[in-house]
């Protein structure tokens, strides 16, 4: 949820104000500072927790995940003990079969909480390279000295397949409605990655980071078989981000900043780009970070745009929208100009470069809201993608459980086409507090679910040429 309006607000100015001050001084490479915590969160609604402790020591592997190796046939176990143990992963290919087990040694980072109890846990990571296509696989994590986790079973994609996403933004402890869905639809085989467009679990740096430890327990069942892509939301603003960069592991084939704040991936037809919209609104965290990721992301999407043949969809994933209609007096009133224009509408603007690029599609979340929009430009609606020939991306929106379909298909007029089909939510109860708001003059198309919980389904085909 945004946070809570009145301080929004106010925090905003002031440390606007603040970045103002040093920033003429220290555009483009300086540093704010710390200037300590201007953003106090919002405890309205349902979206603060308060989880009691049950923390407990246990010596064997915990929070196990996956993330995409940095190509869609690697992947990166990540887990986390208490104690500091060895980094090792045994794989065995289910299919073809293999009885034989391989060991993979990792390596951990260790990881403090930067409350007053210091809570200290060590984070293992350990790469599977190369594992080839359409294999699947048993793996356990842990150690041969200190014992093993239970056996997880995971897929690597088919040869030209069309990726199948679940995302969702804005998850939580206690209102993670999408949850059980999620879990029906993974163990069906519905998906072949899920992306968590930020705020997780309100927060992870609650009961000195126990919130955090639950939270990734709690989606272990999902993040141990299927690759959990993020990207960071507000939620995770505590300590510089500690916590989200401390326990996701997303991949560095194409750069970035190798904390998995802002990153990249190819998977399929799509190249995925993930990005910290929090670099705008934290910024006493450091401007210099909103210089070097807008550097990175043009530099990225030049390098995506020169190889549409291969991966003809580009699509950036972030936490705050360009566009949304919610009359909330917050981020669709004040914050999304910041995503548009730049920092104080000023500093590495993201819109102009997603249009130069042709960027086919936005993900965003936060406004606990589902909407889609048709392309939008400078607040100007452009025609749906099959018949304008529009370079702006077209966004959606959603906080609650959403299926992204990457594929070719061919059209009614009997086109060979790439299609991008999305369809939210597909739950019965959306985690988002469903608001309905006339759109703003301007905001592009709204679709909204409402309480009616019907899906919503849109297609788009893409127009060349690109630069
Ligand atoms: C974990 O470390 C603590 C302190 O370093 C030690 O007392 C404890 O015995 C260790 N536990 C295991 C299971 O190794
Ligand atoms: C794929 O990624 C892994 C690491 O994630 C790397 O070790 C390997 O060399 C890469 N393979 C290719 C073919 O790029
Ligand atoms: C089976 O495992 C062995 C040892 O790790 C490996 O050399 C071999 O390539 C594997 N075979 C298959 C079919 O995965
Ligand atoms: C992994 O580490 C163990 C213990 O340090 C070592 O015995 C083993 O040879 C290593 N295996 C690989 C594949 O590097
Ligand atoms: C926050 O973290 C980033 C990246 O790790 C670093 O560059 C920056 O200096 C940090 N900011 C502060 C105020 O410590
Ligand atoms: C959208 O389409 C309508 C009719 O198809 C056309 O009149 C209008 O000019 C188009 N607008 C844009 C921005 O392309
Ligand atoms: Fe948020």
């Amino acid at each position: 949820m945004p946070i809570s309006i009145k301080l929004g607000i106010a925090g905003r100015l002031f440390t606007a104000a603040l970045a103002c001050l040093t920033l003429a001084a220290t555009v483009p490479t300086g540093r704010l500072g710390s200037t300590g915590y201007l953003f106090i969160q919002s405890t309205s609604g349902g979206s603060t927790v308060r989880v009691h402790s049950h923390t407990r020591v246990r010596p064997r592997a915990r929070n196990i995940h996956l993330s995409f190796g940095d190509n869609e046939t690697s992947v990166v176990v990540t887990w986390s003990t208490r104690n500091d143990t060895q980094s090792q992963v045994q794989l065995m290919s289910v299919q073809p079969p293999n009885a034989t087990e391989k060991l993979y040694n990792g390596s951990s980072t260790i990881f403090v909480d930067s409350g007053t109890k210091k809570a200290t846990q060590y984070v293992h990571r350990v790469t599977l390279p190369d594992l080839g296509w359409g294999g699947l696989f048993k793996y356990r994590c842990g150690s041969q000295a200190t014992g093993w986790s239970d056996w997880f079973e995971f897929r690597t994609p088919k040869r030209g397949f069309s990726p199948r996403l679940a995302m969702f933004g804005d998850m939580g402890m206690v209102n993670a409605q999408s949850l059980p869905r999620l879990m029906q639809d993974a163990s069906a085989g519905m998906y072949d990655a899920i992306l968590h467009v930020g705020d997780f679990a309100y927060d992870m740096q609650e009961q000195d980071g126990a919130t955090g430890d639950q939270f990734m327990q709690m989606i272990q069942p999902i993040a141990a078989r299927l690759p959990y892509m993020t990207c960071v939301g507000n939620h995770e603003f505590m300590y510089n981000f500690s916590h989200y960069k401390n326990r996701f592991t997303m991949p560095k084939g194409f750069g970035g900043d190798g904390e998995s704040m802002f990153y990249s991936f190819d998977l399929g037809p799509a190249h995925i780009i993930g990005i910290s919209t929090e670099f705008y609104f934290f910024v006493e965290y450091g401007v210099d970070q909103l210089k070097s990721q807008y550097d990175w992301l043009q530099a990225d999407l030049e390098r995506a745009s020169k190889n549409r043949a291969a991966r003809p969809w580009i699509i950036i994933m972030g936490h705050r929208p360009m566009y949304c209609s919610n009359d909330d007096g917050d981020d669709c009133t004040f914050g999304a100009l910041f995503m548009r224009e730049g920092f104080l509408a000023r500093w590495y603007p993201l819109e102009p470069l997603l249009q130069k690029y042709g960027v086919d599609l936005a993900l965003w979340a936060h406004e606990h809201t589902y909407e889609r929009m048709w392309p939008v430009t400078r607040l100007e609606v452009r025609n749906g993608s099959w018949r304008s020939r529009t370079r702006s991306p077209a966004a959606l929106c959603t906080s609650s459980l959403g299926r992204l379909v990457v594929e070719s298909v061919t059209t009614p007029s009997g086109r060979r086409c790439t299609i991008l089909r999305s369809a939210a939510p597909t739950m019965a109860t959306p985690d988002a507090d469903l608001q309905l708001h006339p759109p703003q003059p301007g905001a592009g198309q709204r679709r909204s679910a409402g309480s009616n919980h019907r899906p919503d389904h849109h297609c788009a085909a893409q127009h060349g040429p690109f630069p």
